[in-house]
């Protein structure tokens, strides 16, 4: 290979017009998901203390976001529930006029072009707020993939296009599946949380879902933060359970996990820029130590880089406006 002074690599840098001809990886509107919480009530907007600019919206709220996000060409969002009522079983998680199932039927009501995934966990359900139901302190596995299956079945009864699972359990993606197919949703995909680590980047999330868990911790079912061989296991045991996109989470601390996946599985691979990763970004920027612009679009098209094809981020309308205005 040629060596100085015949290569030179500034030559490529001096244009703008030739640098974005070489460009290797491009943001794209159809790369986001836009992560949404409803609550019960009427013209609620509460907005997150830790998370700002993102709010707990009631449906009719809800609703006319879902427009303003079509509007934008963003193509999905995916939504987390804050239930009238918790109880130990996470039962408004799975009933027809729960939160979750009346916002699917609002949202489908008045916007045509936008799909709906939704967040399957009991923790928001949850009094304790586990991910499951406990016996004592220990979270059951099986008893609690019988209960999200239902959820499933009940969100896609609402209207919705892609089933999420977050729990963690061992066997919900083979689960969920067989109950989907069986009720006649065989076309419904599964996005599976499936590489999912015990992170402390969730923390903002838990104000915004009000589902921190009241004792104890995730850490008998979401995954070690030092594992990446563990990560590959995870994964394919989804894909063998039917789980059509696989899911990395957080993203940014976690790149090179989502590069492994993408390289080992070649599936669809989606990342979720988590509440922390958001909030350390707005909070910098408040602060004015960095410029929070060109920090989310660094981050995101890292993410995207490392082998995501998706990407689920509270940054999600930013970043659509940015690409609309710098296209
Ligand atoms: C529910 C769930 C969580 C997130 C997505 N689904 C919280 C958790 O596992 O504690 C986190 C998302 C975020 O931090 O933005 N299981
Ligand atoms: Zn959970």
């Amino acid at each position: 290979m040629a060596d100085y002074p015949l290569k030179r690599l500034r030559r490529l840098r001096y244009n703008p017009l030739v640098r974005n001809m070489i460009r290797e990886t491009h943001l794209n509107k159809e790369d986001l998901i836009y992560p949404l919480f409803v609550c019960p009530g009427e013209k609620v907007k509460n907005e997150v203390k830790s998370m700002p600019g993102v709010y707990q919206m009631s449906i009719d709220v809800l609703v006319e976001e879902c427009k303003d996000v079509e509007a934008l060409g963003i193509p999905a969002v995916i939504l987390f529930g804050i239930p009238e009522h918790k109880d130990e079983e996470g039962t408004e998680g799975y009933r027809d006029d729960g939160i979750i199932q009346k916002a699917i039927r609002g949202i489908k009501a008045e916007v045509k072009n936008l799909l709906v995934i939704t967040d399957v966990c009991l923790c928001e359900y949850t009094s304790h707020g586990h991910c499951g139901l406990l016996d004592g302190e220990i979270i059951l596995n099986d008893e609690t993939v019988s209960l999200l299956a239902k959820m499933a079945i009940s969100h896609c009864q609402a209207g919705a296009d892609i089933i999420a699972p977050s729990d963690m359990m061992d066997g919900r993606v083979l689960a969920i599946r067989k109950s989907l197919d069986y009720m006649g949703f065989t076309h419904i995909p599964i996005m599976s949380y499936a590489v999912k680590y015990s992170s402390g980047y969730y923390g903002p999330f838990r104000d915004a879902a009000d589902s921190s868990p009241a004792f104890g911790d995730r850490r008998s079912h979401q995954m070690d933060i030092a594992n990446s061989d563990e990560a590959m296991r995870e994964a394919y045991s989804d894909v063998d359970e039917g789980a059509d996109i696989i899911m990395v989470k957080p993203a940014g601390a976690y790149l090179d996990i989502i590069y492994r996946v993408k390289q080992e599985l070649e599936m669809p691979v989606a990342a979720y820029q988590v509440s922390g990763e958001y909030s350390m970004i707005k909070a910098a920027a408040r602060l004015g130590w960095i410029d929070e612009e060109r920090i989310m679009i660094e981050s995101l098209t890292a993410i995207k880089r490392a082998g995501a094809d998706i990407i689920l981020t509270y940054y999600a309308k930013d970043a659509a406006s940015y690409i609309d205005k710098t296209k």
